[in-house]
Parts: structure tokens; C-alpha cells; sequence
């Protein structure tokens, strides 16, 4: 197998104006974005690569904890997001996910820089694949989710102030990505 050397292409949507124009798909891209990123870092795992691999989940991390502080400050606000029972899921049940999220992504990171502290030993590698598959788990069945209920919940509700807002801050998130 080769390894991956350089990032690669970090924009899922192509033009900041799509953001602008339609926030919920870029959002819904970044998660198909965010999905590449990570396994462009397990390749590299599995190349034996570790520097590679740890800078690309050091990428991977600052993209998804940028993707969830947006989403935190303009969908998640349970001001905008209805309380159960008239939506399918709360504002908090998605933010208690990306403290989950963000927890897991710690844990995967404390043992990558254990395992390359060690020598990088076969067992570090399949306990390391074993930790990242429960974050791929979980980030899966919350991009769904968001997909499903938010999003569409939300194209129809948000105020149009806050549709324009979040539209901005992802078109100036897409043009700070590395
Ligand atoms: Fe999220
Ligand atoms: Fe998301």
C-alpha cells in the first residue's frame, strides 16, 4: 500500500458562494468531507505512517471541531431548535453527541501519540483501529441524523437572519481550511 503524503483537496463544497446560497448542503458536504479526511488519516495508519497520520488527524480535528462550533452557534440553539415533542430530536441531544464526539477524538489522539511513543507495536495499531472505528460509529448515525431531522427541519424554520449568518460563517470556515 502507498502512503497518503499531502492532504488531500480540503473543500467539499466548491465555492464559498455555495455556502452562502444553500448553508444546510454545505454542511451536509462537509460531513462527506470530514468522512474523507479521516480515511485518508487510516490509510496513512495503515502505511505504518505515523507522522503522516497524525498530521492529517491534527487536520481532520480542527475541521470537525470548526464544523460543530458553527453548528453550535446557529442550529443548535435550543432558542431555534423546537423542544421535544415537536421535533423529533432536541438542540442538546446533538450537542451532548459532539461532547461525545469531541471526548472520543481525544481519546483516539492520547493513544495515536502513546502508540508512537512506544514503537508503534502491531497491538497500538489494532487497539488505535478499534478506538477510531467507535468515533466512525458515532459520527456516522449524528451525520445522519443531522441530515434527516435538522437540516430539514431547519431549511424550512431558521429566521432568515440566522440562514444568512451561518451562511457566512461557513463560506469564511471554507475559506480558512488549509
Ligand atoms: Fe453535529
Ligand atoms: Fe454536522
Amino acid at each position: 500500500m502507498t502512503a497518503i503524503k499531502a492532504p488531500p483537496a480540503p473543500h467539499g463544497y466548491s465555492a464559498s458562494m455555495d455556502a452562502v446560497a444553500d448553508p444546510f448542503a454545505a454542511l451536509t458536504d462537509e460531513h462527506a468531507e470530514l468522512t474523507r479526511l479521516f480515511a485518508y488519516h487510516q490509510e496513512a495508519l495503515l502505511d505504518r505512517d505515523w507522522p503522516t497520520a497524525a498530521g492529517l488527524l491534527d487536520g481532520y480535528r480542527e475541521r470537525l471541531y470548526r464544523h460543530m462550533e458553527i453548528e453550535e452557534r446557529f442550529v443548535l440553539d435550543p432558542a431555534h431548535v423546537p423542544a421535544a415533542g415537536h421535533q423529533r430530536w432536541t438542540a442538546e441531544l446533538y450537542r451532548a453527541e459532539h461532547r461525545r464526539v469531541r471526548l472520543y477524538l481525544e481519546k483516539v489522539d492520547e493513544w495515536l501519540t502513546r502508540a508512537r511513543h512506544d514503537g508503534a507495536p502491531a497491538g497500538m495499531l489494532i487497539g488505535l483501529l478499534d478506538r477510531e472505528r467507535t468515533l466512525k460509529h458515532l459520527l456516522e448515525h449524528h451525520h445522519h441524523r443531522e441530515e434527516m431531522a435538522l437540516f430539514a427541519d431547519l431549511r424550512r424554520s431558521l429566521p432568515a437572519r440566522l440562514h444568512a449568518a451561518l451562511g457566512r460563517a461557513l463560506a469564511e470556515s471554507a475559506c480558512a481550511a488549509p
